[in-house]
């Protein structure tokens, strides 16, 4: 993504952050819905648009785990294995979904690029667990095995968001 595209979704909400340093985030979340990950030109563009280096950038980027330096599938499924999850099912739930995708147990990037899955811990959804969220947006839950092959089939179906929030 070029440095101007970043300055031209952070330039109107600046007066929203005390800190410069602040801007890094959303901006990195914006590089990101290009192509579902960061590359080193995004991290460098979002340097030059927040004002800081791409080596401080990088950093931040690296501490968040729904940063992604290395690339995706084009939607991304977050098993949450936290304690509710885990108590009604969320280990068989993560086993499943990556047989059917060909994935080792703790997930990966389907053959096709369709599809990234991972754990997450708890989702906030303590009361509909096991549940999954779907790119940034969507939490589902309860899910049975059943619902998750027909939510696998869903998204392979669905064409690719024109924007990849996650
Ligand atoms: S433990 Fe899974 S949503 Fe809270």
């Amino acid at each position: 993504m070029t440095v101007e595209e970043i300055r031209a979704h952070i330039d109107p909400i600046r007066h929203e952050f005390a800190e410069a340093r602040s801007l890094i985030l959303p901006a990195l979340k914006f590089a990101q819905t290009e192509k579902g990950h960061l590359t080193r030109e995004d991290l460098e563009a979002v340097g030059e648009a927040t004002g800081f280096s791409a080596a401080y950038v990088e950093s931040v980027a690296s501490f968040y785990d729904r940063l992604y330096l290395r690339p995706t599938g084009e939607r991304v499924v977050s098993v949450c294995v936290t304690l509710s999850c885990m108590l009604r099912g969320a280990d068989e739930l993560l086993e499943h979904v990556c047989e059917r995708e060909g994935l080792p147990h703790d997930g990966g990037t389907s053959e096709d690029g369709r599809i990234t899955v991972q754990e997450v811990q708890c989702l906030g959804y303590c009361d509909r667990a096991p549940c999954v969220q779907v790119d940034a947006e969507e939490t589902r839950g309860p899910l049975s095995l059943d619902d998750a092959d027909a939510l696998l089939e869903e998204l392979r179906s669905s064409p690719r968001p024109e924007r990849l929030w996650r």
